[in-house]
């Protein structure tokens, strides 16, 4: 079946779609600008207290409010089938809601997303990442139920206003950031603190609006829009520690049911949380002398109405771990107890310009025929992946290509041998840009910022060169798979 000597199988399947990502709140800038109403970032950043590295903002991040045109050119020059980037939401709408509509920046999307398809990049839209308006904050975000239907009257605008022209919709990403960075440990905007309780209050709410939203396109808009709409879940690939022991197994599958299975399990098979989960959570409640599981449960229309809300599966993938249990402690609730499972890496793999990104690119083939056998096969978009370098970086980053082609070529075993329906590939990131809580100091660009310049020039890393050469192949040059 497989041949790996002719040129034919280094290629991806046809029509495989080659992208690079971004993020509204980590380019844009223009935090204040034409209306804009002011999100959790804004606020989080502008409130200093060495949370950030070096109480870096993204009020200028790289400009691309005013500079479209460079990012535009930068994803010409690397040939781009596909560019993934997000919506501001309180860009579009300042308080969150649909009372009050921002002219200014309807026109700043629609002039992305028409300039997009001028050049035939198809484009790829998140409506939500990490940036929730400061107002939809304020009254809860996303711990209070009331913002399921604010997000559903959100993405229903978005898709009313640009569906006509875009078709691959994301309505959430990485909701396991969000839930752990932003509600649990408070590392991240708005920097919420409820352990036990945050985390899973926020994914119930944010699995309830992803649900909706989904169903929000597909009965109102579909037919004519003809497009799809998924979600974006990260996940590390997670391996026993000790591949003998089965309380290392025990902890690896808890890990990917806390963490991907999370959200994936409801969202793909059958509209409820993992077994493990709602076990381990629901005994840990108890032995807190609490009356009720600290996760929240589906009712039974809720299960119906969640499953199968994707019509694809977007990964984010960067690293795996080598899981072992944890010794939990009952006292104090806390999402981290609760799993009982602890991840290390190998000291064996070269970690990347960010301490938590070891490079393990036979990670995502693994991860990859996991969710093929556990999500009933989907179609999978690799919506992120990437290396980062720390500042100063060296535009001659072949180390930084090296983990690219090594991680390009599991992709393709994935597919090839494995069998694995992926469709499409997404570098974070085209630009250097905002890394959230470590500001500029880290680069996961293909195109490296000057971020001293007023005019933010783009100029591109080697990594762009060897991946435009991979874009126009379709495939990689003398690496076998
Ligand atoms: C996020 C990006 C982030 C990247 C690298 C992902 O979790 O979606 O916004 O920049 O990882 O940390």
């Amino acid at each position: 079946m497989y041949a790996a000597d002719t040129m034919e199988n280094y290629q991806y399947p046809k029509d495989f779609a080659w992208g690079a990502s971004t993020a509204a709140y980590q380019i844009e800038g223009g935090w204040d600008a034409d209306g804009k109403g002011l999100n959790v970032w804004d606020t989080f950043t502008h409130q200093g207290g060495d949370r950030v590295f070096k109480n870096q903002t993204g009020d200028v991040a790289c400009g691309s409010y005013t500079l479209w045109e460079e990012d535009l050119k930068c994803i010409k020059q690397l040939g781009l089938t596909h560019y993934r980037f997000s919506i501001s939401w309180s860009r579009l709408l300042p308080d969150g809601t649909t009372g009050f509509i921002n002219q200014k920046g309807v026109d700043y999307y629609n002039m992305v997303i028409d300039s997009l398809l001028e050049n035939t990049v198809v484009p790829v839209v998140t409506l939500y990442h990490f940036d929730m308006p400061q107002a939809i904050e304020d009254e809860g975000g996303w711990n209070s139920e009331k913002t399921v239907d604010t997000f559903e009257n959100f993405a229903r605008f978005c898709f009313k206003t640009f569906g006509n022209r875009v078709k691959l919709w994301i309505t959430i990403n990485e909701p396991y950031v969000v839930a752990k960075h932003s509600y649990e440990d408070g590392v991240f905007a708005p920097g919420k603190t409820n352990k036990g309780f945050g985390a899973y209050q926020a994914a119930h709410n944010m699995l309830l609006a992803h649900a909706k939203a989904w169903h929000a396109y597909n009965n109102s808009y579909k037919s004519q829009q003809k497009g799809l709409v998924s979600i974006a879940l990260n996940s590390d690939w997670a391996e026993p520690f000790d591949p003998n022991s089965t309380k290392d197994k025990e902890a690896t599958e808890r890990y990917l049911a806390f963490r991907l299975g999370w959200f994936a399990k409801p969202i793909f098979v059958d509209g409820d949380y993992p077994e493990v989960m709602k076990v381990e959570v629901s005994k840990r409640s108890k032995e807190q002398g609490l009356q009720n599981s600290r996760l929240p449960e589906f009712t039974n229309e809720e299960k119906v109405m969640m499953k199968g809300t994707a019509d694809f599966f977007c990964l984010n993938y960067y690293t795996t771990r080598m899981i072992k249990p944890c010794s939990a402690t009952n006292e104090e609730p806390s999402y981290d107890s609760d799993m009982a499972a602890e991840g290390v890496k190998d000291p064996e793999w070269p970690v990347s310009g960010i301490e938590w990104l070891a490079v393990v690119p036979w990670g995502l083939r693994r991860l990859l025929a996991y969710i093929k056998d556990t999500c009933g096969d989907p179609a999978v978009y690799i919506t992120e992946n990437g290396f980062a370098q720390s500042d100063p970086p060296v535009l001659k980053d072949l180390q930084r290509w090296e983990y690219f082609e090594k991680t390009l070529a599991e992709v393709l075993k994935a597919i090839r041998l494995d069998g694995v329906n992926v469709k499409g590939y997404f570098v974070w990131s085209l630009l250097d840009n905002f890394e959230w809580t470590s500001g500029y100091n880290v680069r996961f660009g293909l195109f490296h910022i000057d971020f001293d310049r007023i005019d933010l020039p783009r100029v591109p890393y080697h990594s762009a060169a060897e991946y435009t050469k991979v874009v126009k192949m379709n495939g990689l040059s003398g690496q076998k798979a």
